[in-house]
């Protein structure tokens, strides 16, 4: 049994979600995507390990990484990854901007499905490339694709890579795989490569599967980036290390030789025996934490219900997306911040369609979540 309950002090002054706001004192932090829990054991020993030792000179990952690494996705998704296939990057998003620029021109078009993670639409702006955004639909309480307009899109603007979220980041949707083969086949029939950012995959609650969309045929696997990382999962994100799979030869030459030319490439040492460790040592403690987080889902459901937030449907990830447009027509983040010290992320990071939402992270503590929606619930206009 691992402690989840315990607060864990976190006020270092780097620590990027704790930061200090003026006039707040009792600040409840709810909004950058890392979690209030001490990750496994198993890994701040091997760290602490590294760190007595004093050495932290230029490092290589080797086969027993690469072992931690195979076996974990097979053991999670039942995927075979071939380890001379994998790109080491320091993160996601560097290697979501790397694939960008290796495999497609200034100019060229890339679509995405908003809401979405807002540095994906940055990176892919930042770059030169041209966003295309195909909206995902609120039916209820739940967002689908609508498989038509992105299709339309593509062929209207003659996509040449599509940036996939799964889970995705905040609609709290797992894809299935009925709903990835339909994506995976549209993509090629049009010509259209894939940049899967799969770093949620670890967080699927019941009744779910992750499904790598590479795993679902050769074809798909040879068009299609895979971005995969231990950070999310055990709650390294600091630490910055991420596993990036590539099949195809060429691609991932190309990958690479970007990464090298731009000095950005390889796993620093801490990354590399943190990212051991916990695909080594880490399941049972995932597994319980999702447990966890399941039950803090079914907590802001239940608290939410019958009030003026609407709760948007959430199948994995940590993140609960919130429709706040009964509440109040200011930015919810900013309303909640002053009325209830609780710091959200801002909706409009996720896209124009995010204006009256906000993304609340639940991987805290439950005393603390209580306590912010004790806060939330009683700021005039919720209930
Ligand atoms: C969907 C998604 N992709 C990427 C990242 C960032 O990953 P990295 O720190 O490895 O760039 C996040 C962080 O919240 C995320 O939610």
């Amino acid at each position: 049994m691992f402690d989840f309950d315990e607060l864990v002090p976190r006020n270092t002054p780097e620590d990027i979600k704790y930061e200090k706001l003026e006039g707040i004192n009792d600040l409840i932090p709810m909004w950058v995507a890392d979690m209030d829990f001490r990750c496994p054991e198993e890994v701040s020993n091997a760290l602490a390990e590294q760190s007595r030792r004093g050495i932290f000179g230029y490092s290589e990952a080797d086969k027993t990484y690469d072992d931690a690494v195979v076996n974990w996705f097979k053991k999670r998704y039942n995927w075979d990854v071939d380890p001379k296939t994998c790109l080491k990057l320091p993160s996601v998003i560097l290697a979501l901007s790397l694939s960008i620029r290796a495999l497609t021109k200034p100019d060229d078009s890339i679509l995405i499905m908003e809401p979405l993670y807002g540095a994906i639409s940055r990176t892919v702006k930042m770059t030169g490339r041209r966003l295309v955004v195909s909206e995902l639909e609120l039916k209820g309480s739940r967002y689908e694709i609508v498989f038509d307009d992105m299709e339309k899109k593509i062929r209207e603007n003659n996509v040449r890579m599509f940036v996939l979220c799964n889970p995705h980041n905040p609609a709290g949707r797992v894809w299935s795989r009925d709903e990835l083969t339909r994506m995976g086949d549209i993509c090629l029939r049009n010509n259209v490569l894939i940049v899967s950012d799969e770093i949620h995959a670890d967080f699927i609650f019941s009744g779910h599967e992750h499904i790598p969309i590479a795993s679902l045929s050769n074809e798909i696997n040879k068009i299609t980036v895979t971005c995969t990382s231990p950070t999310k999962t055990f709650n390294l994100a600091g630490i910055q290390a991420a596993n990036i799979f590539v099949a195809d030869d060429s691609m991932r030459r190309k990958i690479d030789l970007l990464s090298v030319a731009t000095g950005a490439f390889g796993l620093n040492v801490m990354g590399i025996v943190a990212t051991r460790a916990a695909y080594t040592y880490g399941e049972e403690w995932v597994n319980e934490l999702i447990t966890y987080l399941e039950g803090n889902a079914t907590l802001v459901r239940s608290r939410l219900e019958g009030t003026k937030l609407k709760m948007i449907d959430i199948e994995g990830t940590y993140l609960i997306w919130i429709d706040a447009s009964k509440v109040t027509d200011e930015d919810p983040t900013a309303f909640f911040l002053k009325n209830a010290h609780v710091r959200f992320s801002e909706g409009l990071f996720f896209g124009k369609s995010g204006e009256h939402f906000f993304r609340m992270n639940i991987a805290c503590p439950r005393s603390m979540l209580n306590e912010a929606l004790d806060r939330i619930l009683e700021v005039p206009g919720v209930r």
